[in-house]
């Protein structure tokens, strides 16, 4: 049995129920709280930054388009999320029901794969607000040296590593230098380490240890900011579209390349800006910190997937709409759309600004409570050390696991760049959709009467949909990223055969034939 063991729905009922008997995670979160949660990780660096690379590389005007199908991804997989968080309302998110349904190996794969989006996820976007910083503070005068906001090691092409050398000119501006050499009058200055992602990192990581209901507390306020200028931008924003700019709305595919414009252009967008819906899935891991997670858990997962679509949209039309979609091609396109408004709107950038920094801050934070959940749960069953399962005796946390995943995710913000990273964190979540659409449907036929709080819709046309849209956005994932998965995934495959499988606490009395399909 081993591999294939499965932990029964009633033992996993049963462990969320058994509480009052040890030190538990503290049940502070409501319907509300988890909302702002998901909205908390999903608003970053995808609508801030990519959405006009995307625009100006791969889709024109029909980004929107792309926005659309990203979108109707997210919802499918999101509707499947929300069936398996009512019906197993357990800590470890997609890792659990992989467990419930699947079989501990493939539990596995899900948790080790999820390391990727909430992990990685959290270092991504921690090196993506230390370049809003960086600028933000040097537009109030105060110049960060270059040598300690930069990770030493950057990337060419989509594959190599390389010393990351950045070029500096005489007024402080810093940019990175073509095959390691700088244009006369530059300066080369080496990165030698990012220190403002470090500091966020462990900003957010000890705010999460201290309690939930801080963290969340914490987060509404950013949310509740961030939402404000999203809307702010879209509604002034609207008031200067030039209509011209969205003509033609889909940019005629010249080369016949795949990809570049044309309805494969809104493909790959669509595989682009899918990072900037990643993060609603986080809400489920936080079920058994949900006051009433059989009612709440769809709520927050389907409510704010809901409100940011819509937000996305409106602002890809926007943005377009300000500006040729070829002049979006930059790191702040959200600050050069509004800047094409002319004078009339220059007070939104300031806002644009702190929108982005607080943003991406919120994403960071909501990643880094996602991670230490899914090692609690996978501690408890024995899949990782018991220390890990530890929860703290006054800030009822998972604080060993918390400060795990802190440490570990500052060192990668620290020392790896951005490129290397955000593709693998796309790809890492896709698949963990999949398989809990898959996951959904098979409990569907092999555990037809578990009481079900939340039934996804038109079962089993929408997992399926949700399979084949989140694949096909796999597949126009570079090659590079594909290989980078597999090494991964094979890193993880030595741990489960060396420690996890050994040590696993279901593979015995608690195991159930696979054939019982429980
Ligand atoms: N959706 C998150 C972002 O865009 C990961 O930053």
């Amino acid at each position: 049995m081993g591999l294939w063991s499965k932990k029964s729905i009633t033992l996993l009922q049963a462990e969320a129920a058994a509480e009052g008997q040890e030190v538990t995670l503290r049940r502070a979160l409501g319907a509300l709280n988890l909302t702002m949660l998901g909205i908390g990780a999903i608003i970053g660096a995808g609508i801030f930054v990519l959405t006009g690379t995307a625009a100006a590389q791969t889709a024109g005007p029909a980004i929107v388009l792309s926005f659309v199908l990203a979108g109707l991804g997210c919802l499918f997989a999101g509707l499947c999320y929300s069936e398996m968080a009512s019906m197993i309302p357990i800590a470890g998110s997609a890792y659990t029901y992989g467990y419930a349904t699947l079989g501990e190996f493939i539990a596995w794969i899900i948790g080790w794969d999820l390391i990727l989006e909430y992990l990685f996820g959290a270092a991504t976007v921690a090196v993506g607000w230390s370049g809003y910083f960086v600028a933000f503070m040097k537009e109030i005068g105060v110049n960060m040296p270059t040598a300690w906001t930069q990770a030493p090691l950057g990337v060419i092409g989509t594959h190599t590593l390389v010393r990351n050398i950045m070029c500096v000119d005489a007024h402080g501006v810093a940019t990175a230098a073509a095959n390691g050499v700088c244009a006369a009058g530059m300066t080369a200055t080496p990165g030698i380490i990012n220190l403002p992602a470090i500091i966020l990192v462990g900003l957010m990581s000890t705010l999460l240890v201290i309690g939930i209901r801080e963290s969340a507390n914490f987060n509404n306020v950013i949310v509740f900011i961030k939402v404000a200028i999203v809307i702010l931008v879209i509604g002034f924003g609207f008031m200067y579209v030039n209509q011209a700019n969205w003509h033609p709305f889909i940019p005629p595919n010249t080369t016949g390349e795949f990809g570049h414009y044309g309805w494969s252009g809104i493909v790959r967008g669509a595989g682009v800006v899918f990072f900037a819906y990643i993060g609603f899935d986080a809400v489920s891991t936080a079920a058994q910190e949900a006051k009433n997670p059989q009612r709440d858990m769809p709520i927050g997962i389907l409510s704010s997937l809901a409100i940011c679509t819509v937000l996305y949209i409106l602002m890809a039309l926007v943005m377009t709409g300000l500006t040729s979609y070829k002049n979006l091609n930059v790191p702040n396109p959200v600050f050069v759309a509004i800047d094409a408004a002319g004078p009339a709107l220059r007070w939104l950038s300031f806002f644009i600004n702190i929108g982005a920094m607080l943003g991406l801050a919120s994403v960071v934070l909501v990643m880094l409570m996602g991670q230490p959940r899914i090692f609690f749960s996978m501690s408890r069953d024995g899949l990782l050390p018991a220390s890990f399962g530890k929860v703290h005796p006054r800030f009822q946390t998972p604080y060993v696991t918390t400060i795990v995943t802190g440490v570990v995710a500052a060192l990668v913000a620290g020392f790896f760049p951005i490129d290397l990273l955000g593709a693998l964190v796309s790809i890492g979540t896709l698949l963990a959709f999949v398989i809990v659409c898959a996951g959904v449907m098979a409990l569907r036929y092999t555990r037809p009467n578990i009481p079900r709080p939340f039934r996804t819709p038109l079962v089993p046309l929408v997992p399926i949909l949700g399979i084949l849209i989140c694949g096909y956005m796999m597949v126009g994932l570079p090659s590079d990223t594909w290989i980078r998965l597999v090494v991964w995934m094979a890193i993880g495959l030595i741990i489960y055969f060396t420690y996890g499988k050994r040590n696993s606490r279901i593979g015995g009395e608690n195991a159930v034939a696979p054939a019982a399909g429980d």
